[in-house]
């Protein structure tokens, strides 16, 4: 086979990592089928610091999740940050635990592990003056500092659970998660700062606490110094506060299955959920996963350029790489600032030797041309990473080639926020690679692919992506609704967890993931839900009825599609106008990633006879296939259809 990649020859000296061949991965991944319970408990014990080390491994089955909801280590109890930084600091204290690379190309701030450890300590301590206790709700709405690690690091410090709002959500989205989960304090910055421009994220906040009398205090970290609205008795300087602390907090010992965080995510059908990770399960997920996957060393600078908004910088950034030990990247700024070669710039000044990005980005970078990767020294770099959305072959190649000379492993890692940690995937140094296949499951995954008739397709084929078996870092419920977790994920197909995403098995048993199934986006790696825009749009007075859908997108993976019916007088709207429109309300309403790129006037949206819109009709159209449109013949008005193919519009 031509397009298939063996993994690099290397030294394995210095790697800790058990799984190194793919006979390795062979015998690891059947261990851990074989007794998932010694398994994981081993890994844990070794891997995290307990107070009581559990005895008890998984408990529960993916058929009776509503009555027993799953559980790992249950009988354990620790803080999870004593194995983040107190254990550290008795064996690498002076190592850099996060590198920080600002706005501006080498504005870099290094905190080794005594001195997080000493940070983490005073925020845990300014966050329990300020009353947060045990359990609390604390919401992180921050840019990539150093201090918005820091505060979730306080947070688990004490028990609480932090939920990180992406910057760029809206002040309406951010009013919604901080209701949702019942918030008693904010944590969040003057500005985000991205390729020079300012991100106003203490004004949005203030715009989303109006009214909202559940939110004690809002803690204000100093990024920028631009003067910010001040609500006095309810706004707590961070850095005032953090001064009159101790470097020392002792941690508050919780039980391995309390929760950690929550993190809210786009689902198919109404508002965000909330996913609930758990304390030692997530951790021991995350913590295995980055070393395995990664073939993590001691001595690597290992960057992955998410944003800790999402699961990738939780589980990638902060949670996995700091319970390693690694120096983990922390980057505030885009890969085209100053210009498209920052990315290579980084790697040559910081000597990163692994490097984890999504599709997007390297589509975009690519576009660009090769000159800006070659002016710079990569010979650091060891492992190449990608998630969160389908990479193209030719993208690929572009990584693999170009960016890493050929010499290093390229890692397409298929997860959700759901699975907490990296679930198929390339081991680098194990597996033989190819351009567009997410590979094998990881230690802990079954996949299994099952049809439209929900029947179990053995050997290659294809069919919708299901996982039949817990791993530690599972999310263990929706905040709130358990009803809304058991119906969102195990109810399509009963006795499995279905992950909303298709995905073709091939003869070597490798899994191409073909994308999502559902109504979900992925735009740019952002997910969001149809059912979200849907809900933006027909909030402005203009609109009357909305579909929106998923088309292929040359760079961002799939671009947003809107069709809208509009209201009576806002007839003869002009469409240029209308999708300014649109986009001011979604970003008011979402954030300013959630952009439509094409909207179409239409006369009505097609609906069978019940009412119920024919979606699959306007993802073809948007796809620029209109001839395999099929039957049409259930329609209550088959005429709309012909408009609707009429006045496609396309890029
Ligand atoms: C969805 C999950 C996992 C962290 C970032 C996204 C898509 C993710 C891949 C990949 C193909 C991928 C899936 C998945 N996705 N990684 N390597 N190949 N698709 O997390 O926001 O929860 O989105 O991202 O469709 O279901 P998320």
């Amino acid at each position: 086979m031509s397009d298939r990649y063996l993994p690099p020859a290397r030294v394995r000296a210095d790697s800790a990592s058990p799984i190194q061949s793919l006979d390795d991965w062979r015998r690891v991944w059947m261990a851990a089928q074989q007794d998932p319970d010694a398994f994981w408990l081993h890994e844990t014990r070794r891997r995290l610091r307990w107070q009581r080390p559990p005895t008890e491994g998984l408990v529960g089955n993916f058929s009776d999740v509503a009555q027993q909801p799953i559980r790992c280590f249950a009988d354990g109890r620790l803080n999870i940050t004593e194995s983040l930084l107190d254990r550290h600091c008795e064996q690498r204290p002076d190592k850099t635990a996060i590198l920080w690379e600002g706005d501006e190309p080498g504005d870099v701030r290094r905190l080794s592990y005594a001195e997080l450890h000493a940070e983490v300590c005073r925020a845990a301590g300014a966050l329990r003056r300020l009353g947060v206790q045990k359990g609390e709700r604390v919401i992180v709405y921050m840019g990539m500092v150093p201090e918005a690690a820091i505060a979730m690091l306080a947070c688990a410090r004490l028990g609480a659970v932090h939920s990180v709002v992406f910057g760029g959500f809206s002040a309406e989205a951010l009013r919604d998660r901080v209701r949702d989960c019942g918030a008693v304090l904010v944590i969040t910055q003057d500005e985000g700062l991205r390729g020079r421009r300012t991100v106003p994220l203490k004004a949005t906040c203030d715009e989303a606490l109006e009214g909202e009398h559940g939110v004690r205090h809002v803690l204000v970290y100093r990024r920028t110094g631009a003067a910010v609205g001040w609500t006095p008795g309810r706004d707590v300087d961070w850095a005032e506060a953090l001064a009159a602390e101790a470097p020392d907090l002792p941690a508050v010992i919780c039980e391995a299955e309390d929760p950690l965080f929550i993190l809210y995510t786009s689902g198919s059908t109404g508002r965000p959920k909330g996913l609930v990770h758990s304390c030692a399960g997530y951790l021991t997920w995350a913590a295995y996963t980055h070393e395995v996957v990664f073939d993590l060393r001691e001595n690597d600078v290992y960057a992955c350029v998410a944003d800790v908004g999402w699961i990738t910088g939780h589980s990638y950034i902060v949670y996995g790489p700091l319970c390693n030990g690694a120096t983990t990247l922390m980057f505030e700024s885009t890969p085209l600032h100053p210009d498209a070669g920052r990315y290579w710039d980084m790697v040559d000044r910081h000597g990163i030797t692994i490097f984890y990005t999504a599709p997007t980005a390297i589509r975009a970078l690519a576009a660009q041309g090769d000159a800006f990767v070659r002016r710079y020294d990569r010979s650091s770099l060891r492992v190449l990473g990608t998630v969160g959305e389908p990479i193209n072959p030719d993208a690929w190649r572009w990584y693999h080639d170009v960016v890493g000379e050929g010499r290093c492993a390229v890692v397409d890692t298929w997860w959700q926020t759901e699975t907490g940690g990296i679930a198929i995937t390339p081991i680098a140094p194990a597996t033989p690679t190819r351009p567009g296949s997410a590979t094998l499951p990881n230690p802990g995954i079954v996949p299994v692919l099952l049809d439209a008739d929900a029947r179990v397709v053995v050997g290659p084929g294809e069919g919708r992506l299901c996982l039949s078996q817990p791993w530690p870092g599972i999310a263990r419920t929706v905040w709130g609704d358990h009803d809304r977790y058991v119906s969102t994920y195990f109810s399509t197909f009963p006795g499995y967890y279905f992950t909303g995403d298709g995905c073709r098995r091939d003869g070597d048993g490798y899994h191409w993931i073909t994308g999502r199934v559902d109504d979900v986006l992925n735009v740019s790696g952002h997910r969001m839900g149809t059912a979200e825009f849907e809900a933006a749009l027909v909030s402005l007075d203009a609109i009357a009825e909305a579909g929106v859908v998923g088309f292929p997108h040359p760079i961002k993976g799939q671009g947003v599609y809107a069709y809208v019916v509009l209201q009576p007088e806002a007839a003869g709207a002009d469409e240029a106008a209308l999708l300014k429109a649109v986009n001011e309300g979604c970003r008011a309403v979402i954030g300013a990633h959630a952009r439509i790129d094409l909207v179409q006037i239409v006369p009505g949206l097609p609906k069978t006879r019940s009412g119920k819109v024919m979606r699959r009709i306007l993802r073809k159209v948007a796809e620029g296939a209109p001839e395999q449109l099929g039957d049409v013949s259930t329609l209550a008005d088959p005429e709309v259809v012909a408009a609707i193919v009429a006045g496609a519009r396309r890029l």
